[in-house]
């Protein structure tokens, strides 16, 4: 068996504790996701987003975070792959940041939502040509046999599309998690790591913070 057991890195970072945290969970993401920027993270924005089929079977996969607020998380996909059928059959979803070099996570869990088709092409229309032109390409989470079919479907789409604005697939667009519990970890020495978990109350933007134990 490989071992990989001598990996063992010591953290110590800023003391986190439900008193000292802001007491809008989005406030808080907004000022730890501003420090992943200035410590400049590769990639601060990707997260591991879970969705599970209706029988609970998980998968995972990086996404890229585009926007939040206080109406939730919202990033891009295709919405007839699999993470997106998967949405389909149970609209909840888990999403982590593993801000590493920092000794941080933060783990959002809530109920999955379409974005408007307004906002889905607000962001398309934002993406540089060959994004735009991908999307149209790839049938993603189908089995392919070669790159090449990849590359000839490319080489069409681009000549479909080379004047004028390019549509909005219909199958591609945004989802949003509109979270019911965030996490925010911190790693301390000794593995004594501060937990702080906001949990949504009711309907409302009222949050509940708690320390949970390491
Ligand atoms: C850093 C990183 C960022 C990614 N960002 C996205 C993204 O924003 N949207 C997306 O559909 N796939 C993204 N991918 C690809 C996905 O991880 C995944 O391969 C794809 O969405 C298909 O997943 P599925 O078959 O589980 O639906 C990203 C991959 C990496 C490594």
């Amino acid at each position: 068996m490989n071992t990989v057991a001598d990996l063992r890195e010591e953290y110590k970072g800023q003391l986190l504790d439900p008193s000292n945290v802001n007491p809008d969970p989005i406030k808080q993401f907004d000022t730890w996701f501003a420090e992943a920027k200035q410590a400049e993270l590769p990639e601060p924005n990707a997260m591991s987003l879970a969705t599970s089929t209706q029988n609970g079977s998980p998968s995972q996969r990086m996404v890229l975070l585009k926007a939040y607020d206080q109406q939730g998380f919202v990033f891009y996909t295709n919405y007839t792959s699999r993470k997106s059928q998967q949405i389909g059959e149970n609209p909840s979803a888990s999403a982590l940041f593993p801000w590493i070099l920092l000794a941080r996570q933060v783990i959002i869990e809530g109920h999955v939502e379409k974005v408007s088709a307004t906002q889905s092409l607000q962001y398309f229309s934002s993406r540089p040509f060959g994004s735009q032109i991908g999307a149209w390409v790839s049938d993603q989470s189908e089995v392919i046999s070669s790159r090449s079919i990849l590359e000839q479907k490319w080489n069409e789409m681009k000549e479909k599309f080379k004047e004028g604005k390019i549509p909005l697939p219909d199958r591609w667009g945004g989802y949003r998690i509109i979270p019911r519990r965030i996490e925010f970890w911190q790693g301390q020495e000794n593995r004594l790591h501060d937990r702080v978990l906001y949990t949504r109350l009711g309907e409302d933007w009222n949050w509940k913070r708690e320390r949970l134990s390491p």
